[in-house]
């Protein structure tokens, strides 16, 4: 596994989730596509080479299910979500360098050459299993179409995924008490044999794919759990007509599984790239074949099919394994998963009707909470994002600096940037890097806010107005630093927002695209003449906010009010609340004091952890022992998604000892391990403490 840091010389390929070709996009479904294209875009202004595609999902009963729904073909009414898609994306900035789909010539021939090498290899097996059937339909029921209970939580799943509950993908027959969501009526379980694929040959493989594996922490470490539970072989065959036929002998009237040509079409979808733009330029096997640096951005409900069922498929068909999977959380409304059937949820279509630029949602979205912490969409929020740093900070430090050097240099003045704000941009430069190779979105977003902070807070410090009659020479420097800082926030801003970092760099009187620049053009000389600048955000203004609000609530109360009992058909609610931040901001401070007493009976201790492993089935939860000096605490913490257990023995930590024990999940936990912030940074001394020390 790779771990030298982005750029490497390999090829790399940035890949998201496909999206189903069933329905209207959301806001939920653009938090991915955004996040990568805004990662891959960054990538590239690191001067690394890569690719960023992906394709819609065509097969399947998502597909089949809501095609019937309409009475029409699966095939007419896929191709027409695809259409829509590919329209869609672009005016979301969301650029793909290919966007093809899994019923394609090139996915529908890769798949069956995979699938039949798997086969040859000896990795694919018949076996007679049960499947649901509806007798009055007659016809098996495969995926969407059974419902029921999940053995594994109790939570009402779908026939493969425990959707509303812990997630896991359940195996046909799996899921309890099964109804037939055709005719309502409970379903039979019939005999019927299906090629299934050993997965659980690939447990030791897995475990040390897992190990090496970049991205967000919860991709690593879910998959640890089912891991530890005991890897079952997977059903990649199903009894439906629409899907890509199994290429061997003795299936017939068996379809591959949707979650086998599905990803397939991530590999696909780069050669496809690679026809277009031939293989001097960018070759698809250098990636796929020969060790390049695959990162998959998806969403946190499908971490096992990318880091288990996936992985296992690449390493028996010959292809490399991913680097990186970057698994986000959901956006909720009012706490609550969106939904489509209940209209819950923000459209793609409704937010471009209000008119609002593309990039005020891309900056809400990559910049709000951490990768995979769940986000709570309000207008307010999102007014507060708008109006603070992308008015306040980033805008008006722009214009204000790019209207004075305008009105009295006619456009940058000529002297050279002085050191202290190279060295403030070439800060800059490294936070971008560095939040890559973390990725961390809001990383690059904020290494652009920060520096336009820096820039308000510079101009202010310098007062350059006052300086132009007595000393000009100053003044000239100093807007000289600050057409050069406006210039690296349009280099650094164009993977989060590049309609915006366009139009800064036009106004600088550049004619080239920033998208075409690496981040060094940010220290690079700005054109000599510019014409005078316009704002590059516009206020949101309260009213307008308050009557989103209420259109919003309205939505929210007619999908409380409606009979439908799909409360999270797309995205859970329930799993993962400790991984669910909420809100980002900063809650406001405590207005009653305690005495300098009461402060003193909290005991709060030095630590050291000495073993940290997962609680099972506690999606969140870890049992850790510490070391406090005097003795050693068994603690629950909520950090399992959030931290690699295995690194943690060994870190000093900061423990409230006298807290009141407390059983979770059927584990004694006797005190409390103090984190901050969503990714539950652990407080620790940074001196010589001795364990047990008290924290005075
Ligand atoms: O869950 C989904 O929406 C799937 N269509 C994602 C597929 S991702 C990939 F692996 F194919
Ligand atoms: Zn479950």
């Amino acid at each position: 596994m790779s771990s030298d840091e982005f750029p490497t010389e390999r090829t790399a390929v940035v890949t998201c989730g496909l999206p189903y070709a069933n329905g209207d996009l959301h806001i939920g479904h653009l938090r991915g596509y955004i996040g990568a294209d805004a990662f891959s875009r960054a990538l590239k202004t690191l001067g690394q080479r890569t690719a960023y595609v992906c394709g819609s999902d065509m097969h399947g009963t998502p597909v089949a299910v809501n095609a019937e729904k309409e009475g029409v073909d699966p095939e007419e009414f896929a191709l027409r979500w695809h259409e829509q898609y590919s329209e869609t994306f672009p005016k979301f900035s969301v650029e793909f360098d290919n966007y093809g789909h899994t019923h394609d010539e090139t996915n529908t021939e890769l798949t069956r050459e995979i699938v039949t090498t798997l086969d040859e290899e000896g990795y694919v097996y018949e076996k007679e299993i049960k499947v649901a059937y509806d007798p009055d339909a007659d016809q098996y029921l495969p995926d969407r179409y059974v419902e029921g209970t999940c053995p594994y939580c109790g939570s009402k799943a779908r026939g493969d995924e425990c959707d509303e509950g812990c997630q896991r993908h359940l195996e046909p027959g799996e899921v309890e008490n099964p109804t037939s969501s055709i005719t309502g009526n409970t379903a039979e379980y019939r005999e019927r044999a299906h090629k299934f694929f050993r997965v659980s040959e690939f447990t030791d493989y897995l475990t040390e794919f897992l190990d090496g594996l970049e991205g967000t922490p919860n991709a690593r470490n879910q998959p640890r759990q089912w891991i530890e539970d005991g890897l079952q072989d997977w059903c990649i065959t199903r009894d439906m007509d629409w899907g890509i036929d199994y290429p061997g002998e003795g299936a017939d009237g068996l379809v591959l599984y949707v979650w086998v040509d599905a990803p397939i079409e991530y590999i696909a979808s780069t050669k496809q790239y690679t026809e277009r733009v031939g293989s001097d330029a960018y070759d698809w096997e250098d990636v796929w074949k020969d060790g390049g640096d695959i990162v998959h951005v998806i969403g946190r409900d499908i971490i096992q099919h990318h880091t288990v069922f996936w992985p296992a498929m690449l390493e028996a068909a010959g292809y490399t394994a991913p680097r990186a999977v970057a698994a986000t959380g959901f956006i909720t409304i009012d706490g609550k998963g969106l939904s489509t059937s209940r209209n819950r949820a923000i459209w793609a279509r409704e937010y471009l009707e209000e008119g609002f630029h593309p990039d005020l949602l891309r900056y809400y979205l990559t910049t709000t909470g951490g990768l995979q912490q769940d986000v709570d969409f309000t207008w307010e929020a999102f007014q507060e994002k708008v109006n603070g740093e992308l008015v306040g900070t980033v805008g008006n430090f722009c214009y204000r600096s790019l209207l004075f050097a305008q009105r009295n240099y006619e456009g940058t003045p000529e002297t050279d940037v002085s050191d202290e704000v190279e060295a403030r941009i070439e800060g800059a430069i490294g936070e971008v890097r560095e939040a890559v190779n973390d990725y961390s979105l809001r990383g690059i977003g904020q290494a652009t806010t920060r520096l336009a902070q820096f820039g308000n807070e510079y101009i202010q410090r310098n007062e350059p107005w006052k300086l132009t009659d007595y000393d000009p020479e100053q003044a000239a420097q100093v807007i000289r630093d600050c057409v050069q800082l406006a210039k690296a926030i349009a280099v650094l801003f164009e993977p989060i927002a590049p309609g915006k970092a366009q139009a800064l760099w036009e106004q600088l009187g550049e004619d080239s695209a920033v998208g075409d620049t690496g981040l060094e053009a940010a220290l690079e000389q700005p054109p000599r003449h510019f014409d005078a600048p316009s704002e590059l955000f516009e206020k949101l203004e309260d009213d307008r906010v308050e009557e989103l609000t209420e259109q919003l609530e309205a939505k929210i109360d007619a999908a409380s009010d409606d009979g439908d009992d799909d409360a999270a058909d797309d995205a859970p609610t329930d799993a993962d609340d400790e991984e669910a931040g909420g809100d980002a901001d900063l809650e406001p401070l405590l207005e009653e004091r305690i005495s300098f007493d009461d402060f003193q009976d909290l005991d709060i201790r030095v630590g050291r952890i000495e073993s940290a492993e997962g609680i099972e089935g506690a999606d969140a939860l870890a049992r850790l022992e510490v070391d406090i000096g005097l003795e050693t605490r068994q603690v629950v913490a909520g950090i399992k998604q959030l931290h690699d257990l295995e690194n943690l023995p060994g870190e000093k930590c900061i423990l409230l000892a006298n807290m009141e024990p407390a059983t979770l999940f059927g584990v004694e936990s006797n005190g409390m391990i103090l984190a901050a912030g969503e990714e539950a940074d652990l407080l620790t001394t940074h001196g010589d403490a001795d364990l047990g020390e008290k924290v005075r």
